[in-house]
């Protein structure tokens, strides 16, 4: 990330900060409860543990591995060869995000969850171990990358997970094919514009009133706030929360109003 990116980065998330409301600025019931009952539950719990320790030995892994990279990458040109631990450092969501995907898997009890951008699996890993039931998909496009995923999935006993390896523009068709429906979506590879909205429209053509979907860094780059905004402006979407490192999207048709709220996270 260059210095100048960081800086805009840095502005936009003052801004986010100075103008993000809590539970005493929202009027719906439903935003209220998931504020209340998800997003302030930030207390540590027996369940994190395994993926926090994990993580731990990702961070201090000496391993390097081959990367194909097929997204918009840190845009840092990183080149071919990577550190297992600088993987872990900058590509997975931070503690606090994979704690609250595990809390909204646990709130909304999807059947099925699909993943773009598996990564290590520490985002897969929380949102598997919220739901052993839910079937989990995940989609990455560096085959090596897949199988340092799928042994630690191993090590944490996970079981509903199955992994896809490709680039989504070839995989995510036949993976919707696959799926009833996407009922929580967490899209996190390939921050871009027009594939942004690529990815969303594939999948909102199967959604379902109850769905969810997550979009990661949708403040990352003007691209990314123009596909945010587009995804807001969707005539399905009847609500979004903007949370600055993540937005989430309802599509729930009881909310007569369409809201967009920004809540401090
Ligand atoms: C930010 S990382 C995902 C992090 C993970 N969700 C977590 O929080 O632990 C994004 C991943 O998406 C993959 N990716 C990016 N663009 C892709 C594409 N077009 N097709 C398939 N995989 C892609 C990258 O290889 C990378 O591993």
């Amino acid at each position: 990330m260059s210095i100048q990116h960081q800086i805009d980065l840095a502005k936009k998330y003052l801004k986010y900060y100075f103008k993000a409301g809590n539970r005493h600025d929202v009027h719906s019931p439903f935003v209220f409860s998931l504020i209340e009952d998800v997003l302030n539950k930030k207390a540590d719990r027996p369940a994190y543990r395994p993926m926090e320790n994990l993580r731990g030995q990702l961070l201090q892994s000496k391993a390097v591995v081959n990367v194909t990279d097929l997204g918009a990458g840190s845009l840092t040109g990183a080149g071919t060869q990577r550190k297992v631990s600088d993987i872990a450092r900058h590509a997975a969501k931070p503690e606090k995000f994979g704690q609250l995907f595990y809390r909204l898997v646990q709130y909304f009890q999807p059947g099925s969850v699909l993943e773009l951008g598996t990564s290590l699996g520490m985002s897969t890993a929380y949102m598997a171990s919220a739901k052993p039931d839910a079937k989990v998909y995940t989609i990455e496009g560096c085959p090596n990358i897949t199988e340092l995923a799928r042994t630690n999935f191993a090590l944490l006993g996970l079981q509903n997970v199955q992994q896809f390896t490709g680039n989504f523009d070839e995989v995510l068709p036949k993976v919707l094919e696959q799926m009833q429906a996407p009922d929580f979506v967490y899209i996190d590879g390939n921050h871009r514009k027009e594939p942004t909205l690529d990815y969303f429209h594939q999948c909102a053509a199967k959604v379902q009133d109850h769905s969810i979907f997550i979009f990661d860094d949708i403040h990352w780059t003007p691209g990314m706030e123009e596909a945010w905004k587009e995804i807001q402006d969707d005539e399905r979407v009847t609500l979004t929360i903007d949370l600055f490192f993540i937005g989430l999207v309802f599509f729930r048709k009881d909310f007569k109003i369409k809201q967009h709220f920004t809540i401090k996270y």
